[in-house]
């Protein structure tokens, strides 16, 4: 076990390290070429069905929705100029067998007349299916998209000879959605390091001012500064002043950002179908000329420290084939014997900020997590490692939560988990003393 770690944890540091150069802003193709980009990530993430169903035993996935009430994994099927579901839209996928050869799959029908179920009833006569996958899952979102009207839809339709053979199997789900393909980390990287550059110009002089510039204001640069990028958002950047209570997830208070201020963002941007999600903390410089600052007192570097020290525990320890329970377990045991405290909450990332798959703790639930934290991590997939250490500041008689999220992918060529871009291991500095300083207009 212990010579297992050694090796791992080696292995996991090189090449993770805090990126030595000012992250570029990345220009992301037009609309129009990211769309054909995506159809094409799409197709190939599709053609591995046929196989998943194989996978699963199961001969059929069936998929009924409506414009505004769609199923969770008609946004990971759709075209990318498509929105919302058209009227009714029918999904079938299939195994590519014999009775449907040369067959669309999956078999798609658009309907608000009727005309689909003969249609569907006869394809089913043909093809037979012994099993046929619903999207009903009482637990796991992604493998329950199919809405309460449709299943009544369908029972009505589809009557008992195929409802019998209906089957609920949310990890034929949670496989097509967090299974990435080889050309998307191309992008995935431009995304990332626009994320650094908006960290790297937001939290500096040239956005913020000392006494002036409010949390808040911060958090609407952020939202702006993405519209003149060229991407979206899922979420609203959290931005807030670290203090003993700060806890992830919570509302973040109303601060005027002052001097001497530890500030933290959790934030994520949207493009090419692709989320991140990002922590990163930066410092305020003390700028009085009896005691100016150049750089974060030691005692919050050490913190960081810490937090880094997780972040290479949690790469190290995640193996797919694990679940993530068992991955939390490790690394908790692995915290404690080198005498750090803090907390784990990684997510799988990819077509949703928080996407399927199996997770690693949750804030309110640090060492086991029903469901979602007995799912077995796969191998292709991207992760975000969010966590954060405790460490008593001398200075301030706190404790404080140094809290990082930073993305990985799994890189086959090295069988482990990697930083996209690498990961903060250096506080953002905000320097009052640096001429060019922007306000934002609020
Ligand atoms: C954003 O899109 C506009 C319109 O296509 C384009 O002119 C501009 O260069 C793009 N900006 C970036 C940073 O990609
Ligand atoms: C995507 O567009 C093509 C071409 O219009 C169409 O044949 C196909 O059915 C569409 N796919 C989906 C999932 O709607
Ligand atoms: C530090 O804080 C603790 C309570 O959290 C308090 O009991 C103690 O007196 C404080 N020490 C100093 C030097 O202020």
């Amino acid at each position: 076990m212990k010579l297992f770690y050694l090796v791992a944890l080696v292995a996991a540091v090189s090449g993770q390290l805090h990126p030595s150069r000012p992250a570029r802003y990345q220009k992301l193709p037009s609309l129009r070429e990211r769309a054909r980009i995506q159809d094409v990530w799409r197709d190939e993430r599709v053609s591995r069905i046929p196989s998943l169903l194989e996978k699963y035993n199961a001969d059929a996935w069936l998929m009924s929705q409506r414009e505004h009430a769609e199923d969770t994994i008609w946004w990971s099927i759709k075209n990318a100029t498509d929105f919302g579901a058209h009227r009714r839209t029918i999904l079938m996928f299939h195994r590519n067998t014999a009775s449907l050869k040369g067959q669309p799959n999956p078999l798609i029908w658009i309907d608000n007349t009727g005309d689909v179920w003969p249609e569907l009833r006869s394809i089913l006569k043909a093809y037979d299916p012994n099993t046929i996958v619903l999207n009903t899952d009482r637990d796991i979102a992604f493998g329950s998209g199919l809405h309460v009207g449709e299943l009544a839809v369908l029972e009505e339709q589809l009557g008992k000879q195929w409802m019998s053979r209906v089957t609920n199997e949310p990890h034929l789900s949670i496989e097509f959605v967090a299974t990435r393909v080889d050309g998307q980390l191309h992008y995935y990287r431009k995304l990332q390091e626009i994320v650094w550059a908006m960290l790297e110009e937001g939290f500096s002089h040239r956005v913020i001012k000392p006494g002036l510039t409010t949390t808040e204001d911060l958090e609407w640069w952020f939202r702006e500064r993405m519209q003149t990028l060229n991407v979206t958002t899922w979420n609203q950047p959290r931005i807030s002043v670290i203090v003993e209570s700060s806890f992830p997830g919570w509302e973040g208070t109303r601060n005027v950002i002052q001097e001497g201020d530890l500030l933290h963002i959790d934030y994520g941007i949207t493009a090419l179908g692709l989320n991140t999600d990002t922590q990163h903390m930066a410092y305020v410089l003390r700028t009085d000329p009896r005691m100016p600052e150049n750089d974060a007192p030691e005692s919050l570097k050490e913190g960081m420290k810490k937090s880094n020290r997780m972040q290479d525990i949690v790469l190290a320890t995640m193996r797919p084939g694990l679940t993530g329970n068992e991955v939390l377990r490790l690394c908790l045991a692995q915290m404690e014997r080198e005498g750090i405290e803090g907390q784990i909450f990684s997510h799988p990332i990819g077509d949703w900020g928080h996407d399927a798959g199996a997770v690693m703790g949750f804030t309110n639930l640090p060492k086991y997590v029903p469901v979602l934290g007995e799912l077995t991590l796969l191998p292709d997939t991207y992760y975000s490692i969010e966590l954060y250490a405790y460490h008593f500041v001398p200075e301030r008689n706190e404790t404080l939560r140094f809290r990082q999220e930073e993305n990985a992918y799994w890189s086959k060529g090295t069988q482990s988990w990697r930083f996209v871009r690498g990961r903060q291991e250096k506080y953002h500095l905000i320097d009052g003393r640096e001429r060019n300083t922007f306000i934002i207009q609020t």
